[in-house]
């Protein structure tokens, strides 16, 4: 906060000792509550005589460079935990897949009744959650390289569709698709996109703890296709909307935040863009935006942006 005291002070400091202040930071909250940087310097105010007239006080807005400085500074902390996570990751994945062996081994040798069932189907869901986390965490700092290949992106999103068929079913959410066209040829790698697609559609599901339905389309704009997801679930509140795709950015007690900021990176990878809209207790759309292979333009005369 600035105080009108404390800039008396300065001023009357900078009278008195000849003594300028350089750079002075003082913070203060604007009307939106949103906290600003304000940057302040003192100097001395001279005739052509040399002889002090007064002092001024200049102030200058660096709130922008402020941000600008501690993003920066986050995607270095981000980096060295990227590595940090990657080698981690390694070293855990590998014994945890001996542990879930073994267990399953054990498991089947001990009698079967209810008490140990339960207990061994939690050991086992417990090392698979484990096993999404490092993979998760693997995933975000070190994305394995693309394999760009020519796919029918409607076959992929049925096909993520279809793993997950037992799923929808017991969440009671029904999945639509509206595709125009037979067929839309991107270079994708196949696995990264059925990834992207996996992580929407389990955060629908999650939106929708009652049921509701995810409606999948694609709207072709010249040498791009935009690939819609959309849900008829909770949606996301303006103060979070910013921050989904930031890692372990999460409102749910049991995710690590790592899903979005894993799809966002390799739709980025596969050379496409990814946006969000979202309206809350009326449900979200995700975008997809991704360039077709030249030669392939398609183009639509149905207008899906209001869809
Ligand atoms: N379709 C959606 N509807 C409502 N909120 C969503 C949707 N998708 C994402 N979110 C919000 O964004 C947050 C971050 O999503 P993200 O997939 O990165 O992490 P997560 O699902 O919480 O955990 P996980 O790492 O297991 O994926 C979610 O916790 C949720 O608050
Ligand atoms: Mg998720």
């Amino acid at each position: 906060m600035i105080l009108y005291h404390e800039l008396i002070e300065l001023l009357k400091n900078t009278l008195k000792e000849d003594n300028p202040v350089k750079n002075i930071v003082r913070t203060f909250s604007d009307e939106s509550g949103k906290s600003r940087f304000i940057e302040i310097n003192t100097s001395l105010l001279k005739n052509e005589e040399g002889n002090i007239k007064g002092a001024l006080c200049s102030f200058n807005d660096i709130t922008e460079r402020k941000e600008f400085e501690s993003k920066i500074d986050k995607i270095d902390r981000l980096a060295s935990l990227g590595e940090l996570a990657a080698g981690l990751a390694h070293e855990i994945r590998n014994p945890l897949a001996g542990i879930k062996t073994s267990t399953q081994v054990l498991a089947n040798r001990t009698e079967q009744n209810d008490a140990n069932v339960l207990l061994f189907d939690k050991i086992i869901s417990e090392i698979d959650r484990m096993n999404k986390l490092i993979t998760d965490l693997l995933n975000f700092a070190k994305p394995p390289a693309s394999r760009l290949e020519k796919r029918d992106i409607t076959k992929i999103i049925r096909e993520s569709a279809k793993f997950l068929e037992e799923h929808f079913r017991k969440c009671k959410v029904n999945i639509t698709f509206n595709f125009p066209l037979k067929e839309y040829f991107v270079l994708v790698d196949g696995y990264q996109m059925k990834q992207i697609f996996l992580n929407l559609f389990m955060n629908a599901i999650k939106a929708m703890p009652e049921g509701g339905r995810i409606s999948v389309y694609i709207a072709a704009k010249g040498d791009f296709i935009e690939i819609y997801v959309r849900d008829t679930g909770k949606g996301i509140s303006q103060e979070n909307l910013p921050r989904i795709f930031d890692p372990f950015f999460t409102t749910d007690p049991k995710g690590t935040g790592l899903g979005l900021s894993v799809v966002q990176k390799l739709v980025i990878q596969n050379g496409g863009e990814i946006d969000v809209k979202s309206e809350l207790n009326k449900g979200t759309t995700f975008c997809i935006k991704l360039p077709v292979i030249r030669g392939e333009k398609s183009y639509e005369k149905e207008d899906f942006s209001n869809r």
